[in-house]
């Protein structure tokens, strides 16, 4: 039997200051499947995934973060994106004189390990935007300077796209994507899991409205640092219907 694509095992978070935050939360993605993690503001939704990611604000104390089957627990960040663990929507913010591309460029010779040349990153460039139906002069902007809110998600996608992932956490901001950045998400992660079927995704988030574009395979409910219950779409026109109190917390 292999090992699952990506499996939290009692999972525990806490800050540096030692408060814990995400309090046991169990969670196994499979190849090409979709989850969705949903829970109220403060509910330790982007603790849980800038944790995954490595970021050095948090400390996983206890559980196991599998990835094909290695804890990846102890590799630096660096080392779990290099290995195909990608958070999305964290992005830095503006560097002065790096461009989408360039920005890309380094970003795909970290992944693979391998140089890139810059014929090659426009050429996959070029044939994404025109998939998603980008203008092409956006790989030559400044990386987030002036950024709208849809050019970010765009940046963003265009990441998803050239980096291949195998475990991709997007973390919807809490204020919501407008209209626009929601489609260019949506319609972007859709297109990249066509052509890399076998990409999981675990998209957090605190509305419904990305999860009725994305048609996730299994639905969880956060409260309070744990999953309280999991589902499929079911649960999210009850999220809607009845907000999260209805799930009722477990402490
Ligand atoms: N670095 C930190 N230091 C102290 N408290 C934090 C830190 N990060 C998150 N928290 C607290 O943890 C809780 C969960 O936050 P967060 O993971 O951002 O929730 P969500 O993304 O579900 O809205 C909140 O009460 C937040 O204030
Ligand atoms: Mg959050």
């Amino acid at each position: 039997m292999t090992a699952p694509l990506f499996q939290l095992d009692d999972v525990h978070i806490s800050t540096a200051d030692g408060v814990e935050i995400v309090r046991g939360v169990d969670l196994t993605v499979a190849a090409g499947e979709v989850h969705a993690l949903m829970g109220p503001n403060g509910c330790g939704k982007s603790t849980l995934a800038s944790a995954l990611a490595g970021s050095p604000d948090y400390e996983i104390t206890s559980g196991n973060v599998r990835l094909h089957g290695d804890d990846i627990i102890d590799w630096d960040p660096d080392v779990r994106a290099k290995a195909g663990v990608f958070l999305a929507f964290q992005y830095p913010q503006a560097i002065p004189g790096v461009s989408v591309r360039n920005f890309l460029q380094q970003a795909v010779q970290a992944r693979t390990g391998k140089d890139v040349s810059t014929i090659e990153i426009y050429m996959s460039l070029s044939e994404w935007m025109e998939k998603l139906g980008m203008d092409t002069a956006f790989m030559d902007r400044f990386l987030n300077e002036g950024f709208s809110g849809g050019e970010k998600k765009r940046n963003e996608i265009l990441q998803l796209a050239l980096l291949e992932p195998e475990i991709a956490i997007l973390d919807e901001t809490d204020s919501g994507l407008d209209i626009d950045a929601l489609r260019i998400v949506a319609e972007g992660v859709q297109a990249v899991r066509e052509s890399q079927t076998g990409m999981g995704v675990l998209a957090i988030t605190h509305y419904q409205r990305l999860l009725d574009y994305l048609r996730p395979d299994h639905v969880h409910i956060m409260l309070d640092g744990r999953i309280v219950q999991s589902g499929g779409m079911e649960l999210v026109e009850e999220i809607e219907a009845r907000g999260f109190d209805s799930f009722g917390a477990t402490t």
